[in-house]
């Protein structure tokens, strides 16, 4: 029924004998309509509200990460190196943990068979590039700790089905637990102290509603200043929206949209994404000091979609034609109907002759993505 949306590309080893064990995975980013923000434990990575998001094509957006187990190595048990787009990162204590807790799968595996090959705390060397801007709102965090998990499932030889991985994903970023899953993907927020059931599901699968398409606009694709984690601490510390938005507000809008999907109405999908979105930048407003993903360029791209809406109504009939949402960074992600996406491409480009990239003015067809059949 769920169907992984990740590829395993190349493991090795093919002979018996060999000595490498790689392994090298690609995962595609999701796109929240429903906001995850806020966790009530860090150290579970537990959310304080369930969120819900579109799995997007691969082959336009992805990370793609290659582990490899080194095991001639003497001494450095447990060790690991990452390099991301190139350059050495530090490795977070959370994909220490998750790392960790990989190679734990490993030691029972291996204890229970003498005959395969001891892998479990032989050093890890990772190298992950992502084809989009890293850390800018777009989701790299989703497709990144995604795709690590995967290959290091596979590189270890872990044969975890997808819903594990998932979980592990989990830990390494929160969004990560929907980037398993094609489609539509809720991460239902559970209720149990351990997390068991903090659990990402498939809603409906990527052949669901074929002319769903998502159409991303780089407003900036530089760094952000406030990554995910730490806005979020600050929001779940000070922000008193945050508590009615979990309590009063996303508990409803879930039971909508995951309505409005079995209906493939657009209409309502598109207007609970929206008003998600915005009241997700609302609660970043009203976190204590204030977080502004959002800059000139998206609020312009938010008034341009609000009056196509209203213009085209008058002639489709349909209350939206296009719904806007952003993540945590000023980049656009419209999702719209197959349809609709030639004449939005024209309108784009004529309202920003210069490209929507601000910092640089970039040419205006350098979108990311763009759909000729989104998801799949
Ligand atoms: P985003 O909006 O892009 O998800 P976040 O602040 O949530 O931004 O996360 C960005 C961080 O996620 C990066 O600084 C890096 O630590 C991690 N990350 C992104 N891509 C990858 C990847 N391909 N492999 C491993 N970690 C990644
Ligand atoms: C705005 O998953 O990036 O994209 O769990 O701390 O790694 P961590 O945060 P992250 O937060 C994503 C926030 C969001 C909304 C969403 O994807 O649901
Ligand atoms: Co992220």
């Amino acid at each position: 029924m769920t169907v992984p949306p990740l590829k395993k590309q190349r493991t090795q080893p093919e002979t018996a004998n060999a000595r490498i064990y790689e392994a090298t995975a690609s995962a595609p980013v999701n796109i929240a309509v429903i906001k995850y923000w806020g966790k009530r434990s860090e150290a579970l990575m537990l959310p304080t509200n369930s969120s819900l998001s579109l799995t997007l094509d691969q082959d336009q957006l992805q990370s793609k990460t290659t582990v490899r187990v080194v095991v001639d190595a003497d001494g450095k048990e447990n060790d690991a190196a990452l390099w991301l787009n190139g350059n050495r990162e530090k490795l977070s204590g959370r994909v220490t943990a998750l790392l960790a807790r990989m190679r734990a799968l490993r030691v029972t595996k291996e204890a229970k068979d003498a005959s395969i090959p001891r892998l479990a705390s032989k050093p890890l060397l990772i190298a992950s590039v992502n084809n989009f801007p890293t850390a800018a709102g777009l989701a790299s965090s989703a497709s990144g700790l995604a795709c690590l998990a995967f290959a290091v499932n596979a590189a270890l030889q872990l044969e975890l089905p997808p819903a594990d991985i998932s979980a592990l994903a989990r830990l390494g970023s929160g969004s990560a637990c929907r980037s398993l899953f094609g489609g539509f993907v809720a991460w239902d927020m559970g209720s149990k102290p351990d997390g068991s059931d903090s659990v990402a599901r498939q809603v409906a699968s990527e052949t669901h509603w074929p002319n769903m398409c998502a159409l991303i606009l780089v407003a900036s694709a530089t760094q952000k200043e406030m990554p995910s984690t730490a806005g979020m601490q600050t929001t779940v510390e000070t922000s008193p929206l945050l508590q009615h938005r979990i309590q009063a507000v996303v508990p409803d809008r879930m039971a909508a949209i995951e309505k409005a999907i079995a209906a493939r109405d657009f209409d309502s999908f598109a207007e609970i994404t929206m008003r998600d979105s915005n009241q997700f930048h609302a609660v970043c407003l009203d976190t204590f000091p204030p977080i502004f993903y959002l800059n000139h360029v998206s609020h312009r791209v938010i008034s341009l979609i609000t009056m196509y809406n209203q213009v085209k109504s008058k002639s489709n009939g349909r209350k939206y034609t296009v719904a806007y949402t952003f993540d945590a960074g000023p980049n656009a992600v419209l999702y719209l109907l197959k349809e609709d996406v030639a004449e939005v491409l024209r309108l784009v480009n004529s309202y920003f002759p210069n490209g929507v990239d601000a910092a640089s003015s970039s040419a205006v067809d350098e979108y990311y993505g763009l759909s000729k059949q989104f998801l799949k």
